[in-house]
């Protein structure tokens, strides 16, 4: 008996086993049973997902001797040919192959013709976008007075690449990527059916490897078995689906939380050296921060973490060792990288630095312990504790139970701004005294943003231009800060705070005590790569290149 794929063996016969779809199948189903079939269709979605396997079925219930009925019976002359993809009354077109006038004009001739066997003929139309201009025009005529017999079912990757004169004249039914359970589901069964033994999490691996194209988990499920045999492991899974093991993600989170950089560059080298796919380690981390994100703040983990039970108790583990705050930062972090890795030259470095900063967290010192700190000091001056210098304000905090008000402290300390903005004018003093306003507005705009200002001081004011510092080792910050975006977003706020015009402007000043980063060693080490280094840590900071 010749070999046949699994993707084809298990290609779904009725809509009920049509997976991940019931928006669509529940539909048709009700539109066969009302009698409201509809001449044309558009399936849009990617690829693998069922666009083509729902089209035949839908094809097979509206021909089916018993029909047309809700569920195709499966058995009869024209269901069987339908789904061996005989059956002439059911016309399969690629558009990226017949991409031309002719085929279309072929097809305008053809459909004139009633059915041969069942009551409709079906015309599929895979990848319909491909069709050129005059294809399309052609067609447009076809759909304007379509024969009663005739049904298009138009299939395509890129609905907006469809004219919107086709689109119009079509109902149209966006197909969504399957979950990882769903995928897990299907694989179990031929699994268990193909009589394979197959262990548990190297079904996890490639269900996520497959990004929801259930064709593409078959696909790697058929491989597996070519591959192995009959006795699948994870680490095999791991190697063909190209994607890194639970273990290494679950190695990478140890070292960011014993921030061990040394260990986390060597990870990082390993990972790299096993020709593992850079973009797709750091999707890999970017979902796992964020599974342990969620392992961290919901009550029911398993229902949003596509993971086996045993997995999600070691995320909860590792979740432990964070912070909201840390893992948000965390999180911003890979999700600029994943950003980068795509665009850089070398993929490698966007990595690379994103591993260090991970690891070097603490250099940010910590952005909520800071807005901890002004909030208790605002509490302070509230119930009285310590007394802000007297400014020109036209109403003072209530005076009574003052006990020696620490002068030189007093300034730095009063940061309750929301009142009397105006009446206290605008200098440097007013700056640093809102600068912690500041922070905090920018915050709950733009977290990111926030961080890259957060290690900077207000350094002096001039000509209404305030100039910010930055320590050598908060460079990456600056320049962050100097996109154009971002500097205006700063500016704009604190204008608004200030109630007066602010432009700012960033420096770097030597640190108190200069350590040689590892940012530096990199740097030294890839002198070639300095541009791209440069480039892919601003990429990780949200900023760009300005053009200088
Ligand atoms: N929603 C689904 N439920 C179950 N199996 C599916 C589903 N989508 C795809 N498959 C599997 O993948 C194969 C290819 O699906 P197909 O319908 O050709 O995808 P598309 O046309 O969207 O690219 C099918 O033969 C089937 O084995
Ligand atoms: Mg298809
Ligand atoms: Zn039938």
């Amino acid at each position: 008996m010749s070999y046949i794929v699994f993707a084809r063996k298990w290609r779904p016969k009725d809509f009920d086993s049509v997976l991940g779809q019931e928006h669509v199948t529940t539909t048709l189903k009700n539109a066969i049973a009302q009698n409201r079939v509809a001449h044309a269709y558009i399936f849009s979605g990617p690829r693998g997902v069922g666009k083509t396997t729902t089209a035949r079925i839908f094809a097979m219930a509206l021909n089916c001797k018993v029909g047309p009925a809700k569920e195709p019976c499966g058995t009869c002359d024209s269901c069987k040919e339908i789904s061996n993809g005989t059956n002439l009354d059911v016309i399969e077109i690629d558009g990226a192959s017949n991409r031309g006038i002719d085929e279309v004009r072929a097809l305008r001739e053809n459909i004139k013709f009633a059915p041969t066997r069942g009551k409709y003929k079906v015309y599929i139309i895979d990848e319909v976008h491909m069709l050129t201009e005059e294809a399309f025009n052609a067609l447009l005529k076809t759909l304007e007075e379509p024969p009663a017999h005739a049904i298009f079912i138009f299939a395509t990757t890129r609905p907006y690449k469809v004219p919107s004169t086709i689109l119009s004249r079509c109902q149209r039914f966006d197909f969504k990527r399957l979950t990882v359970n769903e995928i897990t589901g299907k694989l179990k069964e031929i699994v268990k059916s193909e009589k394979l033994e197959i262990e548990e999490e190297a079904l996890y691996t490639i269900a996520r490897a497959a990004e929801g194209a259930m064709r593409d988990a078959e696909s790697m499920l058929d491989q597996l078995v070519s591959f192995c045999g009959k006795k699948i492991d994870a680490e095999s899974a791991t190697a063909i689906s190209g994607t890194v093991g639970h273990e290494v993600l679950f190695d990478f989170t140890e070292k960011v939380i014993n921030k061990d950089t040394a260990g986390i560059l060597k990870l990082v080298d390993g990972v790299i050296a096993g020709g593992k796919d850079i973009p797709q380690f750091v999707n890999s981390l970017v979902v796992h921060f964020r599974n342990i994100l969620i392992a961290r703040a919901s009550d029911e983990p398993e229902a949003l973490i596509d993971l086996p039970k045993e997995m999600i108790g070691r995320l909860a583990v590792q979740a432990k060792s964070f912070s909201n705050e840390t893992l948000l930062y965390i999180l911003t972090v890979l999700m600029g990288a994943q950003d980068s890795v795509r665009r850089a030259i070398s993929q490698r470095i966007p990595l690379e630095l994103a591993a260090i900063r991970l690891t070097r967290r603490d250099d940010l010192v910590s952005l909520t312990s800071i807005l901890d700190r002004i909030e208790q000091l605002e509490k302070k001056l509230g119930s009285g504790a310590g007394k802000p210098e007297p400014k020109a304000a036209p109403q003072q905090h209530k005076d009574e139970n003052i006990s020696e008000p620490p002068k030189a402290a007093a300034k730095k300390e009063h940061f309750d701004v929301e009142v009397e903005v105006e009446a206290k004018g605008f200098s440097f003093e007013r700056i640093c005294e809102v600068w912690p306003n500041l922070l905090r507005e920018i915050l709950s705009k733009k977290m990111s943003l926030a961080l890259f200002l957060q290690p900077g001081q207000p350094l002096k004011l001039q000509d209404s231009v305030l100039t910010i510092a930055f320590s050598r080792e908060h460079t990456f910050h600056k320049e962050a800060l100097e996109t154009s975006g971002n500097r205006k977003m700063i500016e704009s706020a604190l204008s608004n705070i200030l109630k007066h015009d602010v432009r700012i402007d960033m420096k770097v000043v030597e640190a108190l005590e200069k350590k040689v980063s590892v940012e530096d060693l990199l740097l030294e080490e890839r002198q070639e790569e300095t541009h791209e280094v440069v480039k892919s840590a601003l990429e990780i900071f949200g900023g760009n290149l300005k053009s200088r």
